[in-house]
């Protein structure tokens, strides 16, 4: 007997980088999603890839056990195993891939291979949990993506077809977050902690900081990271207390400067394409201030602007299951022979 679209089961596994997570969508639908966050990379002041790997080992199974508790369901109930084949840490990806093929062939079930940046992109029409009266954005959208690895405009004509527009040309947005937060003494992750710390800091307090500043639709915040830490050591040089006192203002500047540049090229990108629909992806769309002005701007210019919940910004695998079933709809499917792979696509 044949299976309608709207009743396919799948689970979706992610282990791109320090969070192990499994989610379950059937019928489109998300009806289980755990993460698993490897909090014990704090006390190195960052991931260690190789300690990620181990806890993978540990954790992917035991999430996706979860995941199947949560929905009430059984290995046997599964149409297909979607799972992140890259790009991110390679030993990390290796253990959610070969987990995801040993059970896709012990079960007989396909396997899905799934970009991790096509999941965030996913995450914008992933249905979020007990939200009934929602309802995905309209296409053509230009999509702002910005995460630890990654910082990119897209247009999308699918929620999984994307065209890159603008790139970083160093670092993620992400990234500046935490090494600007590193500077600033904050535990790790660091990204979230300074946007905390910034809710009480006033942004124009120092100018002196330089803003990132490259033409078109691409990204550059090395200047910025660079400038960032030179004016922290000069000061804190010449006053020893300076940087216990600004803490807060210096966290407001840096993530002003960011959010601010982040949202110029991401309208500038609106406009030049013609989108009435624009949306933030990635890790750092939870960022407060880039929500906050996302939105704003979004209602002044009449665009609509979706930014996904909390739960589906950072990594989590109900965007990897939800983008594996829009793939087994399509009957796009990976073999044993699929790789992992680091960087790229
Ligand atoms: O998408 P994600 O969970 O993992 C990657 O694919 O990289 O993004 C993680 C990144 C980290 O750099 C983290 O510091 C940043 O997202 N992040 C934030 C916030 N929450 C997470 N950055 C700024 N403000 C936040 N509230
Ligand atoms: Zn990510």
């Amino acid at each position: 007997m044949g299976q309608t679209d709207s009743m396919y089961t799948i689970l979706g596994i992610e282990s791109s980088c320090d969070d192990s997570a499994a989610a379950i969508c059937r019928g489109g639908q998300i009806c289980a999603n755990v993460v698993s966050r490897q909090l014990d990379h704090a006390q190195w002041g960052g991931v260690v890839p190789e300690l990620a790997s181990r806890l993978h080992q540990v954790w992917v199974p035991a999430v996706v056990q979860q995941a199947l508790a949560d929905a009430k369901l059984t290995m046997a109930d599964l149409d297909a195993i979607a799972v992140t084949t890259g790009p991110g840490l390679m030993g990390a990806l290796l253990v959610g891939t070969c987990y995801a093929k040993g059970l896709a062939m012990g079960l007989g079930k396909h396997l899905i291979a799934v970009d991790h940046l096509q999941g965030h992109l996913a995450s914008l029409f992933t249905p979020p949990i007990n939200l009934p009266d929602w309802t995905p954005p309209a296409l053509p959208m230009v999509v702002l993506t910005v995460s630890g690895g990654h910082t990119q405009l897209q247009v999308l004509r699918s929620p999984l077809q994307a065209e890159v527009i603008g790139r970083t040309r160093d670092d993620a947005a992400g990234e500046a977050f935490d090494k600007a937060a590193k500077l600033l003494g904050l535990p790790y992750p660091g990204g979230p902690e300074l946007d905390r710390l910034a809710e009480a800091g006033d942004p124009h307090r120092h100018p002196d900081i330089a803003r990132p500043d490259v033409p078109g639709l691409d990204f550059s915040f090395s200047g910025l990271k660079t400038s960032f830490r030179y004016y922290l050591q000069k000061q804190q040089q010449a006053d020893p207390t300076f940087l216990a006192r600004e803490r807060p203002h210096l966290a407001a500047a840096l993530r002003h400067r960011v959010v601010h540049n982040l949202l110029d090229k991401l309208f500038q990108a609106a406009e030049q394409h013609g989108v009435q629909s624009v949306g933030i992806a990635g890790g750092v769309s939870a960022n407060v201030l880039l929500r906050r002005a996302f939105l704003a701007e979004c209602q002044r210019r009449g665009l609509d602007g979706r930014i996904p919940p909390f739960a589906y910004c950072t990594d989590n695998a109900a965007m990897i299951a939800w983008a594996g079933s829009e793939l087994h709809r399509q009957r796009v499917h990976a073999d044993a022979y699929t790789v992992a792979y680091a960087s790229g696509g």
